[in-house]
This record gives structure tokens, sequence and C-alpha cells, in this order.
């Protein structure tokens, strides 16, 4: 696919709060973004239920293609919980938009996200939007890999 059908096909998905309404196609969605890493159905449960989370979907032709789940820390800080964009709909500018959306419906001066160390898709997304390693979580997965703390400061 060329640099602008691509960047077609990620205008045309459209980003949507989302909500337990959801839940069946959203926990599909996790385990085939995340695989051995995926969220158990009660993560996805209470992450669609707990109060004051930011949570946004990207749909293309009437299916969910893509997931963004916030929160705040405090009235400073955001965190990404989880983000995915189904395989088949990677590379078209989806996570990004995600992304951005999230950072904005959190509203927070900075917001931080964990990645495996070993995540190179993750770590060119968040990079290029501006996010910077500012800690490693020793052994933070179940497998021994660490874990990136990235942040990305929105304002001062
Ligand atoms: C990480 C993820 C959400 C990115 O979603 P996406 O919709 O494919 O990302 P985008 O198309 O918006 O990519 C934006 C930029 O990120 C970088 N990027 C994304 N995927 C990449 C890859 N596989 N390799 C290298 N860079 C990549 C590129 O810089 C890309 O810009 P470009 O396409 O103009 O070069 C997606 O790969 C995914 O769901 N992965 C599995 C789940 C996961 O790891 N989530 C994050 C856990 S912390």
């Amino acid at each position: 696919m060329g640099e602008s059908e691509a960047a077609n096909k990620a205008r045309q998905a459209l980003i949507e709060s989302t909500g337990l309404t959801d839940f069946r196609p959203l926990n599909k969605l996790v385990k085939a973004c995340f695989g051995r890493d995926a969220w158990t159905w009660l993560d996805v449960l209470e992450a669609l239920t707990f109060p004051g989370t930011v949570r946004l979907k990207a749909v293309v032709g009437g299916d969910i293609v893509g997931y963004v789940i916030g929160d705040r820390r405090s009235s400073r800080l955001g965190w990404i919980a989880s983000i995915g964009v189904h395989p088949k709909a990677r590379r078209q500018g989806i996570g990004r938009r995600l992304l951005l959306a999230a950072e904005r419906g959190l509203g927070t001066p900075r917001v931080r996200l964990t990645l495996r160390t070993s995540n190179q898709a993750a770590l060119q997304l968040y990079a290029q939007l501006g996010y910077e390693k500012v800690d490693v979580w020793k052994q933070y997965y179940r497998d021994g890999e660490d874990g990136l703390v990235m942040e990305r400061v929105v304002r001062v």
C-alpha cells in the first residue's frame, strides 16, 4: 500500500468512545493484538467500567480495528494503560490517531506508558510522537523482560 493510500485509510477510521456494549469485539481484539500478553476478559471488563477512564475505539467499515484505554493518576499525570491495532489494520496511522485522541481525552500535562524493551513498533510510534524514556522497570513482564516507561510532556 502506498503512503497516501495508507493515510487515506487511517483518515477513514472513525475514532469514537467505547464501553461495555463493545465488550465482546474488544476482548477479541485485545487477544489478536497482544497474544501472550493479552489482558484477561476480567481486565477488559474492568477497563471498560472503571470510572474516569478514557476509552476509545477505531472503527473501519463497522469493525473495531483499534482501541486505547487511558486513566488519570493525578490531575497532572495520565497513563495509557493499553493500546492496540488489529494486525491487518497496522501502519495506516490508526495507532497514532488513537494515542493523540487519548492524550486529548486525558487532558493531563504529562502522559506515561510502559512497553516491552523489544517492542520496536510501539517504541517507534511513541518516539515519533515525542515520548522519551524516563525509567526502566526491571523484569516487569511475566517472562522477565524489562518494561520501558516513556513520558510525553504534552504541555508544561
Ligand atoms: C504499536 C501499535 C499500536 C501501532 O499501531 P499502528 O496503527 O500500526 O501505528 P501507526 O500506523 O499509527 O504508526 C505510526 C508510526 O509508528 C511507527 N511504527 C508503527 N509500527 C511500526 C513497526 N512495525 N515498525 C517500525 N515502526 C513502526 C512508525 O514510525 C509509524 O509511522 P510511519 O508508518 O509513518 O512510518 C500496533 O503495532 C500494535 O497494536 N501492536 C501490538 C500491541 C502493542 O504492542 N501495543 C503497545 C504496547 S505498549
